[in-house]
C-alpha cells in the first residue's frame, strides 16, 4: 500500500470514531449556537464578494469538486454572488491545471439585487457565470436551467435558497434529474434542525421545518442518491450535516 492510500486509511478511521465522540458533538453544536447567533458565516468573502459560507464547507466543496471535476454547477440562492465566484474560482483552476476541460455554473435567485449583479458581471470569473432571475422551483425557471445545460455532463447541483422544507423538497425533486451519476447534489443549511428552538425568529423556517427534514423526506422514496457521512463527520463545524447527498443511478 502507498503512504498516501495509508494516510487516507489511517484518516478514515479517525473520522469515523470522531464521530462517535459525543463530547465533540455537543461542543460542535454549543459552538454552533454561538456562532450562528452572531451571524458568524455573514462574514467571509472570496475574491472580493460576501460569501454565506462556513470556510470548513467551502473546503469540502473544494475536495469534492477536485474528486468529480464538475463541468457544470448550478446553485439556487446567489446572495451577494460569492458562492458562484468561489465555484468559479474552482472551476477556472481545474481548467488552466488542465485536470478538466472547463466548467461553468449557472446561479438562480428570486431576487438579484441590481448592485450585486453588476458586481457579478464586472467579476473576472463571471465568462463561467450565468445568472437566472426567477424563483428556483418556478416551472419556468428551471425549463430555463434545461435550456442552458448544452453539453455538459457532469453535473452538481447545489441547493442554497429558501430553507423551508416545502421548498427545498420541491428542489429536490425538481432539480435532482439534472445530477450526473457519481456527482453530488448539496443541500445547505441542514444544520437548522439541529440548532436551538427560536434560532430564526425572522424566518419561516425552524427545527421541523427545514433543509434537513426535506433531504430525509427526500430519501425515503429517491434511492438515486446517499447521504456521504463521512463528509460531515470529518468537518464537526458544517452547515451541511446529512447535506452532501452522493448520486449513485440505479
Ligand atoms: C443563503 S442566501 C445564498 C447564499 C449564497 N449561496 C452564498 O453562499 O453566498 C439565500 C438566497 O436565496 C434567495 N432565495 C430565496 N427564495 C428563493 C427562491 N424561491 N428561489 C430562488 N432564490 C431564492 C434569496 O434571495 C437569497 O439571495
Amino acid at each position: 500500500m502507498d503512504q498516501y492510500t495509508q494516510f487516507k486509511q489511517e484518516g478514515k478511521s479517525e473520522i469515523e470514531d470522531m464521530s462517535k465522540d459525543a463530547d465533540l458533538g455537543k461542543l460542535t453544536i454549543d459552538w454552533m449556537n454561538a456562532a450562528n447567533a452572531r451571524k458568524y458565516s455573514y462574514h467571509f468573502e472570496w475574491m472580493g464578494r460576501p460569501i454565506i459560507q462556513y470556510p470548513q464547507d467551502m473546503v469540502a466543496m473544494q475536495e469534492i469538486m477536485w474528486t468529480v471535476k464538475p463541468d457544470l454547477i448550478i446553485e439556487t440562492g446567489i446572495a451577494h454572488g460569492g458562492s458562484l465566484i468561489y465555484y468559479a474560482s474552482l472551476l477556472e483552476l481545474l481548467e488552466t491545471t488542465g485536470v478538466s476541460a472547463g466548467g461553468r455554473i449557472i446561479g438562480i435567485d428570486i431576487d438579484i439585487r441590481q448592485h450585486n449583479r453588476a458586481a457579478i458581471e464586472a467579476h473576472p470569473l463571471f465568462r463561467r457565470i450565468e445568472l437566472i432571475e426567477g424563483s428556483s422551483i418556478d416551472e419556468e425557471t428551471v425549463a430555463q436551467v434545461s435550456s442552458r445545460v448544452g453539453d455538459a455532463r457532469n453535473i452538481m447541483v447545489v441547493l442554497d435558497s429558501n430553507h423551508t422544507h416545502d421548498h427545498v423538497l420541491k428542489e429536490l425533486e425538481m432539480y435532482q434529474s439534472f445530477v450526473s451519476d457519481g456527482n453530488y447534489l448539496v443541500v445547505f443549511d441542514t444544520v437548522i434542525e439541529l440548532l436551538d428552538h427560536g434560532m430564526f425568529p425572522d424566518r419561516p423556517w425552524g427545527v421541523g421545518d427545514n433543509p434537513m427534514t426535506a433531504v430525509h423526506k427526500f430519501l425515503e422514496t429517491n434511492k438515486d442518491f446517499e447521504i456521504d457521512a463521512e463528509i460531515h463527520q470529518k468537518l464537526q463545524i458544517s452547515v451541511a450535516p446529512s447535506g452532501y447527498l452522493k448520486c449513485g443511478r440505479r
